[in-house]
């Protein structure tokens, strides 16, 4: 077994770009790398910037050491981020650097450990390139990680990307198994790589099946449709606006959303069309929700007053091939289905999913159906997913069991006993690796993560972990 460090990826490339790179810039930024900034980094970074005559993109550790102050650690990290520049470099500009690049390239290899752990990293594992074109959709359009969801691993696309270059190499088909907001399967997805998405929540399923699955559509006709339903202004009250109107959304809001949901079920539409459109409209609900990210409940003082307003999503459909979409518990799918990769992603602690969407849920299957308590929630008795209950380990065994793939991801958190009661680990590392153990030999990667949780526990040192078993038996 052995466990990896990865850098936290951020996003350099793009905030790079806008950037001013110029000495002073360069010296308050080396004094981060080297310390934290402080007054006394600050005259250290001042005396490497003379030594080198403000260009040391070939300074050696050896030389580095003779400068006072300067530890061996203190010199790692001033390595390690002149490499990281070179590489961005000659990633961005291919081999060797311009005349123009090269001065510049040394204030920009400062830039990569600025965003990441100050730790020796083997930097073979290191790739922080991440596609400007994630963050910036055309105009008109959203893309599939722009929602709030909890447990949500769009800022682990690249960690598990880089564990699956490193050790897996080319892959033909991928089951994401607890698919959640589907982004995972969405970064893995080629033009001939087949993905298995799944999810039990009825409301993820939807959006799934409108950006993976293979099903054609014609946009025009979901443009128009998102046009119509955009001009709608209702006045009469509905089922949302009776029950959520004035608590998780604005009453204008609230009569819009159920006046679009009532209009897309009268409408002629295939599954893919419809899920497109119900995906759209949960989206902007998302946007405008008076909540903290989750419906568990919602905030006392009203204050997201924005018009709700639909986006189309931003499907790339000549990726989506032979892909398969279900709705079903992991553990009835997993006997069904084969797979290169299964990456295994379940509820960590007792929180269950059903209980902090219920809300898009109640949207997305539209059967009104009568709700209690204060945050006005459905009888989601049939939705508990066994991953949140003591029994995990036993799921989690059934699953390992019976998976018929090559390799095996499972992301798992570490808080551990870090958080509330609530927050508590359902599977102890010993069931994950013991359980892993039996079909393979298991590899942890570790990085610390900065996790999307909703501000009621304060967890410190969290770390995300990946499993990696390769599958022998
Ligand atoms: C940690 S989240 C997954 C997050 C996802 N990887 C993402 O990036 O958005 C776990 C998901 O598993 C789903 N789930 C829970 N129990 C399940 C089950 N038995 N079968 C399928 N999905 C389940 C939950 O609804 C939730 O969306």
């Amino acid at each position: 077994m052995y466990i990896l460090y990865y850098m936290k990826e951020r996003s350099p490339k793009y905030k790079i770009k806008k950037a001013k790179i110029n000495n002073a810039r360069g010296i308050e930024l080396l004094s981060n790398i080297i310390g934290s900034g402080t007054k006394k980094d600050k005259e250290l970074a001042r005396s490497i910037f003379k030594t080198f005559n403000g260009n040391f993109l070939n300074a050696t550790t050896k030389e580095l050491l003779k400068i006072k102050g300067l530890n061996k650690d203190k010199v790692n990290r001033v390595i390690a981020s002149i490499e990281l520049g070179k590489r961005l470099f000659q990633k961005r500009n291919g081999n060797g650097l311009s005349t123009f690049v090269k001065e510049k390239a040394v204030q920009y290899s400062l830039f990569g450990p600025l965003y990441g752990e100050r730790q020796n990293v083997p930097l073979e594992y290191i790739d922080r390139i991440i596609p400007v074109k994630r963050y910036t959709p055309p105009s008109g359009y959203f893309y599939i990680q722009q929602r709030r969801y909890i447990g949500n691993k769009f800022a682990l696309i690249d960690f598990i990307k880089n564990i699956i270059r490193e050790n897996i190499g080319e892959y033909k088909s991928v089951c994401d198994i607890f698919a959640g907001t589907g982004v995972v399967g969405y970064y893995l997805n080629k033009k001939n790589v087949r993905i298995i998405s799944n999810e039990l929540l009825y409301s993820n399923y939807l959006a799934l099946y409108a950006f993976l699955s293979p099903e054609p559509y014609d946009e025009k006709k979901i443009k128009e449709i998102i046009k119509y339903l955009n001009g709608l202004r209702p006045t009469e009250d509905n089922y949302v606006s009776e029950n959520f109107g004035d608590r998780y959304f604005i009453m204008e809001n609230a009569r819009k959303i159920g006046a679009i949901r009532e209009e897309i079920e009268k409408l002629d539409l295939s599954l893919k069309e419809k899920a497109i459109l119900i995906t759209s409209l949960l989206y902007a609900m998302d946007k405008v929700a008076n909540t903290v990210g989750h419906y568990d409940a919602y905030r006392e003082k009203m204050d997201m007053t924005k018009p709700l307003y639909l986006l189309v999503p931003y499907i790339e459909q000549k990726k989506n091939g032979d892909n398969e979409i279900y709705n079903l518990d992991a553990n009835q799918l997993i006997r069904k289905i084969e797979c290169d990769i299964l990456y295994i992603d379940p509820p960590y602690n007792s929180r269950q999913y059903s209980d902090a969407y219920h809300l898009l849920e109640n949207i997305a299957r539209w059967e009104k159906p009568e709700l209690y308590g204060k945050a006005k929630k459905f009888d989601r008795s049939k939705l508990k997913s066994q991953y949140n209950l003591k029994s995990a380990p036993q799921s989690f065994r059934d699953l390992i069991e019976n998976a018929n793939c090559k390799h095996i991801l499972f992301s798992y958190n570490n808080m551990g006993n870090k958080g509330n009661q609530r927050s508590n680990a359902r599977i102890s590392d010993e069931e994950i690796i013991n359980i892993l153990s039996s079909r393979g030999e298991v590899t942890i990667f570790e990085r610390k993560f900065k996790p999307f949780t909703t501000g009621r526990s304060k967890i410190e040192n969290h770390t995300e972990r990946i499993f990696w078993c390769e599958v022998k038996r």
